[in-house]
């Protein structure tokens, strides 16, 4: 079973992107210790971005969770995980903006 799940996602993954995506999770919560937890939208990214999984998936971040590690801000800061993007140059910067990502 999770062999085909995975297999249908890889299709997924390949067919032309421009297909509704709306049988995914939205949010992805991120508990942060240190911080306010962040909150990442899949529809609002996806609405963005004009539904490319492969802008994220699996370079960025793999759908099978377990294997992306928990990342720091320093790393982010260095162009890893949505500082892939949120660089101040695709989308704002991760340098900065605090409260756009973290609750409070
Ligand atoms: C802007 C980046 C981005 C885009 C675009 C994106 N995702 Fe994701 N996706 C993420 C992040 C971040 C996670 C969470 C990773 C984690 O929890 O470690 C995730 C997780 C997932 C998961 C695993 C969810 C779970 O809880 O196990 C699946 C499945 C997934 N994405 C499918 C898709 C599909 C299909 C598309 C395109 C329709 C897509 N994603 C587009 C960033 C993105
Ligand atoms: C683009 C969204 C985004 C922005 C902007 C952002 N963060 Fe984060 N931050 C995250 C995510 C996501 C995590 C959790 C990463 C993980 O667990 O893999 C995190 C984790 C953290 C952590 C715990 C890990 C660490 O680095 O110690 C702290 C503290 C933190 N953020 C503070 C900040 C501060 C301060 C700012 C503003 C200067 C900021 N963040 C801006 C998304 C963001
Ligand atoms: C593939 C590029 C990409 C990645 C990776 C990415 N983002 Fe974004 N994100 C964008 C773009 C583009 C925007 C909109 C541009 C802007 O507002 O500067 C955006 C907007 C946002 C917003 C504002 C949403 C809104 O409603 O306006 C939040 C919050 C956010 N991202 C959080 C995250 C977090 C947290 C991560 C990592 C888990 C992440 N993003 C990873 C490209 C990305």
């Amino acid at each position: 079973m999770k062999v085909l799940r995975l297999l249908a996602l890889v299709l997924l993954l390949l067919a032309p992107c421009t297909l509704q995506a709306r049988w995914i999770k939205d949010k992805v919560l991120y508990t942060v210790a240190d911080a306010s937890n962040v909150e990442f939208s899949h529809y609002r990214h996806l609405e963005i971005l004009g539904n490319n999984c492969p802008s994220c998936h699996n370079d960025i971040f793999h759908i099978v969770t377990a294997k992306n590690p928990e990342t720091t801000m320093k790393a982010m800061e260095e162009g890893k995980s949505c500082g892939v993007c949120h660089n101040g140059t695709k989308a704002f910067t991760v340098a900065d903006n605090c409260d756009a990502c973290h609750a409070q």
